[in-house]
């Protein structure tokens, strides 16, 4: 058998327990938070067919073009891929349990989504979005809501500035007007495109606008703009959606190049953006969606959402804040194993009942080895359930921390066994009053 050692694919991080204090942080903050705006979480399979993301994505998009992990299935020849993004199958699922059934949903989601990319900071084969799916709703009035849950969020997490950048990409026929305009455009100035932009020309020309090629910027700059192909009716969502965040205290700039990387937009779209993260600045993506729930078979309904980069954010935070250290336990038991160590089981499930963090020795060494892992662990206590102790009844309580004042059990005190979870309990409250 090859001993050749093991290692994770590239592009697809392990999060390590040193971490993970920051990820639950986020985890917490961002699930409070959108409860609190009134969305419900949805969780739908990593694995989905094919379709879902062809038909939702859009066959001539980069992450549908060459970036899915997409393969057939051995045992039934199914087509199907790992999710690069989860607006799609979200949709895939309101249609298929026919949640719009009674009125609009406010749904969110949270996981790992897969996509082929070149791998560098900020950029994954494996990452993760937390995202918000508005579906049912028509009015700017909801793109605005997402956008100053959004900006609730950024304060909430202490991630400083980050920039909002909008656009309006209209409705189909508009676009389609515009399309016309703009390959001509560059079919008059043909000899300037780069490789890339002759293969989207007449594929997805709108693409070409988001070239990162600097020779082609002039170019770009030049070019017919989708804004100002927009009708009355798609002019008034945008604006009334600029009063709105205008109204709300949000800053924002129009960028007329932005025309997001996924085919499913109309109307609204949207990216936050910080500086401070090289390349792979932008930490959320969104806009509105209304054609795509017709588009993957379900009754027209209009839609709107965002996904945020877990990675990225928990970037952000942890170059504002630091990883936030958190003790293993609040108590470490320490014994003397044989009848001892039963006692102390007994006395540590007793003390969980009571709420707290309890982290019982395990194995068996010197009370003095103990006591040094006890102290290690962060625990405010340790609790020891040693023979004589338990000759009495007792175990010895020993406050491990340096605290000002009258603290309970700066000196080490005996308590009885039964009364350990309510005495320790006591005293952590007095801590924090
Ligand atoms: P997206 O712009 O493709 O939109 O992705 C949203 C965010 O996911 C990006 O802004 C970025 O922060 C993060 N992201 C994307 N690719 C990677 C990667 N390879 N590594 C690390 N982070 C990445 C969507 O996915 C849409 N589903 C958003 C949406 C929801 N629109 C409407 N509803």
């Amino acid at each position: 058998m090859s001993k050749q050692k093991l290692a994770a694919i590239r592009g697809m991080n392990d999060l390590l327990p040193a971490d993970a204090p920051l990820w639950e942080t986020f985890e917490a903050r961002v699930v409070d938070l959108l409860k609190s705006y009134g969305y419900q979480q949805i969780r739908t399979p990593i694995l989905e067919h094919t379709a879902v993301f062809t038909r939702g994505i859009g066959e001539v998009t980069d992450i549908v073009e060459k970036e899915m992990y997409s393969f057939t299935d051995t045992l039934n020849g199914e087509q199907l891929t790992l999710r690069p993004e989860n607006t799609a199958s979200v949709v895939r699922a309101v249609i298929e349990h026919n949640l719009l059934y009674d009125g609009p949903r406010r749904l969110w989601y949270m996981g790992p989504m897969f996509r082929h990319e070149r791998p560098q900071r900020g950029r994954y084969r494996q990452f993760h979005q937390v995202g918000a799916e508005a579906l049912g709703f028509p009015g700017p009035d909801v793109d605005a809501e997402l956008i100053l849950m959004l900006k609730r969020l950024w304060d909430v997490l202490g991630v400083g500035p980050v920039r909002l950048e909008l656009n309006s990409l209209g409705q189909l026929d508009e676009r389609l007007q515009h399309r016309k305009d703009l390959v001509a455009y560059f079919e008059r100035h043909h000899g300037q495109l780069d490789a890339d932009a002759r293969r989207r020309l007449h594929t997805n020309p709108l693409r070409i606008l988001d070239t990162k090629n600097p020779a082609m910027q002039p170019l770009v700059e030049g070019a017919p703009r989708l804004i100002e192909y927009l009708g009355d009716a798609s002019r008034a969502h945008f604006e009334r959606l600029q009063q709105l965040l205008r109204a709300n205290g949000v800053e924002y700039a129009i960028n007329p190049r932005l025309v997001r990387g996924l085919d499913y937009y109309n109307l609204t779209v949207f990216e936050w953006i910080t500086d401070r993260l090289g390349a792979q600045g932008t930490i959320c993506g969104g806009g509105r969606y209304d054609p795509l729930i017709e588009m993957l078979g379900g009754k027209p309904a209009p839609a709107c959402g965002f996904a945020i980069g877990v990675e990225r954010v928990i970037d952000l935070m942890r170059e504002a804040a630091g990883v936030p250290q958190r003790p293993l336990c609040d108590v470490y038991v320490l014994h003397q194993g044989g009848a001892t160590l039963a006692a102390a089981m007994r006395a540590a499930e007793s003390m969980r009942d009571t709420g707290l963090d309890v982290l019982l020795h395990a194995g068996e060494s010197s009370l003095k080895s103990q006591m040094k892992k006890a102290d290690a662990s962060g625990a405010e206590f340790a609790v020891i359930v040693g023979e004589a102790e338990l000759a009495a009844g007792t175990a010895a309580v020993k406050a491990l921390r340096a605290r000002d004042g009258a603290w309970p059990f700066a000196e080490q005190k005996a308590v009885a066994l039964d009364r350990l979870g309510d005495a320790l309990v006591e005293a952590l409250e007095s801590l924090s009053e």
